[in-house]
Parts: C-alpha cells; sequence; structure tokens
C-alpha cells in the first residue's frame, strides 16, 4: 500500500535499518523526500544510497539531546521545508528488574524518551512557523503492557513515556496545526529482536501471546508509522496505535 508523501520532506530517526528503513522506503516510493538520521554512519548512508536522489543522511545521536538539536537545526537550514518528523530510533533493554542498573535505566530513557522528546522540541518552533507538521513517534506494545515480549522495565517505562509525551504534544500542539501521533508494535523481525527469533523457547514464548501467532514484518510496521505520518491522517492527533497482532485489544 502506497501514502502519498509528494512535496513532503520527512526526517526519519533510525532509519539506517529495522523498521525505520522501511518507512523511509514508503516516504521515498510514495514520492517523498526522506532525511534518514542514525547513530550508524555505515548502515545510514548506505540505506539514503540505496533510496536514490530523495534520500540524504545525517549522523545523529539521539542520546545526546544537544546533539540532536544541533543536527535538527542544521537539516532545517539545508532544506527549504521540512513537513514531518518520525522518531523511530530506539534501544532495547531486557534484564530482569532486579538486574537493571542506574547506567542501563538512565541510558535507555535517555534515548528512547529523552531523545524523542529533544528532537520533537527542536522542530516544534519551527513547526508553528510554518503553520503545522505531523510528528510520529514509533513506542511499543511494552509501554502499554509493562514489557514482558524482549523489553523489560526500563524500556517498558520509556515506550510508555513516549505514549504521555505523543498525548501532550497533541494537545498543546493542535491549535498550531502540529499533529502527533505514535505506534506501537510488538515482536517484529528486525535487527533488535534477533537474538529472540534465533532462541527457539523464547520465540515460542512470545509468539504464544500474540493473537496472530506470527511476528510482524518490518514492512507491516512502517505501513501503519506511513499512515500517521500522512496527509491521509490528517484528523487523527493523540492516538497511540497499536500494531501489535491483536496483544493489547483497547
Ligand atoms: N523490533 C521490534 O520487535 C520492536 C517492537 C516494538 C517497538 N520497536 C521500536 O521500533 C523502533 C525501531 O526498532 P527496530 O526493531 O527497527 O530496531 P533496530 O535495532 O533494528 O534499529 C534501530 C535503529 O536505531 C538506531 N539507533 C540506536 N541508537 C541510536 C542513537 N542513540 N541515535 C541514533 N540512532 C540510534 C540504530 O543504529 C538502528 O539503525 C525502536 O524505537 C524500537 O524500540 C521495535
Amino acid at each position: 500500500m502506497l501514502f502519498d508523501f509528494k512535496g513532503k520532506t520527512i526526517i526519519v530517526t533510525g532509519a539506517g535499518q529495522g523498521i525505520g528503513k522501511e518507512i523511509a522506503k514508503g516516504i521515498v516510493e510514495g514520492g517523498g523526500n526522506v532525511i534518514i538520521c542514525d547513530i550508524n554512519e555505515e548502515t545510514g548512508n548506505a540505506t539514503a544510497k540505496e533510496l536514490g536522489e530523495r534520500a540524504s543522511f545525517y549522523r545523529i545521536d539521539c542520546g545526546d539531546s544537544a546533539n540532536i538539536r544541533a543536527v535538527i537545526g542544521q537539516i532545517l537550514d539545508d532544506y527549504d521545508r521540512v513537513t514531518g518528523l518520525i522518531n523511530c530510533a530506539g534501544v532495547i533493554s531486557k534484564k530482569p528488574f532486579q538486574d537493571i542498573s542506574d547506567e542501563e535505566w538512565e541510558r535507555t530513557i535517555r534515548i528512547n524518551l529523552t531523545g524523542t522528546f529533544a528532537a520533537c522540541s527542536a522542530i516544534y518552533p519551527y513547526f508553528i512557523k510554518n503553520g503545522g507538521g505531523r510528528i510520529t513517534n514509533v513506542s511499543s506494545v511494552a509501554g502499554k503492557i509493562g514489557g514482558g515480549l524482549l523489553g523489560t522495565a526500563a524500556y517498558a517505562s520509556s515506550k510508555a513515556g513516549v505514549n504521555g509525551l505523543t498525548k501532550a504534544i497533541a494537545k498543546e500542539g493542535g491549535k498550531y496545526g502540529i499533529s502527533c501521533n505514535a505506534v506501537c508494535p510488538s515482536f517484529t523481525h528486525t535487527p533488535m529482536t534477533k537474538d529472540l527469533s534465533d532462541d527457539p523457547t523464547q520465540n515460542a514464548r512470545v509468539l504464544s501471546i500474540i493473537p496472530l501467532g506470527r511476528a510482524a514484518e518490518p514492512v507491516e510496521i512502517a505501513q501503519m508509522i506511513l499512515f500517521f505520518a500522512s496527509d491521509a491522517a490528517s484528523f487523527v492527533n493523540g492516538e497511540i496505535g497499536d500494531c501489535d497482532g491483536g496483544i493489547v485489544l483497547d
């Protein structure tokens, strides 16, 4: 399925691989321009090259708010008009609660939640000045059910925070034409979940929780994110959409 991105220029963090890469592909296939931001220069550059002239790459560290603000500032200087932001960069944390150190907790929250905050905050005044913009955050089913598939407490807390942040921006930004939505995927075959996919016992345990009885392919998650990021969702704002094979059912 294609969504129309003609005339749109969208920043996608974490777009070097996995779900973010599929999002970047969908934007280009829909006729838009995509700005791939990732900490991994190798995959980021390779994805931009693969997608052709309507894709570019900027290195960003979503664990460093100052860097996020500098890179997004640079992008806004380099492009005539940026119309959307998709926050997809994220890291997993899968230790049992009693084994989570302060460092692991802080890093997970810093990259997944504070990084999303900093990127939204860096572009928000620009969107106000330009009469609006669409923000889409990639959250997780973990943020709704307290983890338990792969991610545990720090991950679940970071994604629950992303859900709250999404609703708050939707509420405050609506009057400026800024929409903010989030998508909550469950188990998806990407490099992030390779260990889980490769472990038959854990794989079977997680699949037994998913009513559809299988993991998603990245493109199936990207489709919902692309819908939220497109004008097809022009009246959708503050929605936390489940793309989880039927786990949450709310
Ligand atoms: N795969 C799943 O099962 C699943 C389920 C629910 C939610 N998610 C969420 O989807 C998003 C994408 O996950 P994925 O499965 O494609 O993971 P992935 O590990 O395959 O890709 C994540 C991308 O983010 C980038 N990244 C990591 N840390 C970064 C940082 N500090 N700064 C900039 N970029 C950074 C990585 O380089 C990579 O390109 C994440 O937010 C993840 O939490 C994934």
